[in-house]
């Protein structure tokens, strides 16, 4: 999978993709991730890439041009499955999105700042608008990183133990069972008692009625 985040912040987010399991992840090609700093794409001298907005009002706006080129040339080397425009306005980001995405070849993620991009650039440019949640962040950069890390800890080797993304929460709808490990008892707090049994049929079950106990206590929207 390929990666293309446009950003006028890259500093903001490459930190993520240096550590850990992203990093990895890079390391074995099983993702490439490339950033592109909008500012080099502006066609003036002072480097701008914003601007007032039309009809007044507080807060700048990201101007077509730089975004345009930025995005015409990277489709002009290769076809994308989606070009993301990360925003509040958005669709909400979840576990299935996540899986979704996981399966595509090319992407192109681009991040918001300021006001948010000139209407036109969303109109014709970008395929899907995703949200991570109602709130409002100064920039798309750390959306897209929450995006990156979720998408790609989902591609097939990422993960040492390819079955324990299939266990994680959300991903079958309901939320993870309670995990444990050494020592089994703690200051006199034990583990449950089914865990240590290595009878891995009752185990299955203890973690299936406790995923759907936690669901049941904590996101009972989920079983809706
Ligand atoms: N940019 C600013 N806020 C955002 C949010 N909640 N989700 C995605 N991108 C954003």
């Amino acid at each position: 999978m390929r990666i293309d985040i446009i950003t006028a912040v890259p500093e903001l987010l490459k930190s993520p993709f240096e550590a850990s399991i992203l990093k990895r992840a890079i390391e074995k090609k099983l993702v490439s991730v490339y950033f592109h700093n909008i500012r080099d794409y502006s066609t003036n001298s002072y480097n701008q890439i914003d601007d007032y907005q039309f009809g007044g009002g507080a807060g700048m706006v990201m101007m077509i041009e730089p975004i345009d080129k930025c995005i015409s040339k990277l489709k002009s080397q290769r076809d994308y499955d989606e070009i993301i425009y990360m925003t509040p306005d958005g669709t909400t980001f979840n576990q299935g999105a996540a899986n979704k995405i996981s399966l595509m070849k090319n992407i192109i993620i681009l991040c918001g700042h300021y006001k948010g991009v000139d209407q036109r650039v969303r109109d014709q440019f970008i395929t899907l608008e995703i949200s991570i949640g109602d709130y409002v962040l100064s920039g798309g950069e750390l959306a897209s990183a929450i995006i990156c890390d979720s998408v790609i800890r989902l591609i097939p080797g990422v993960l040492g133990n390819e079955t324990s993304a299939l266990t994680d929460s959300h991903q079958d709808g309901l939320l993870a069972p309670a995990v444990y490990t050494r020592p089994s008892e703690y200051k006199g707090w034990k583990v449950p008692e089914v865990l240590l049994s290595g009878h891995s049929k009752k185990i299955e079950e203890w973690r299936e009625e406790d995923a759907l106990k936690r669901t049941e206590l904590r996101r009972p929207d989920l079983l809706e």
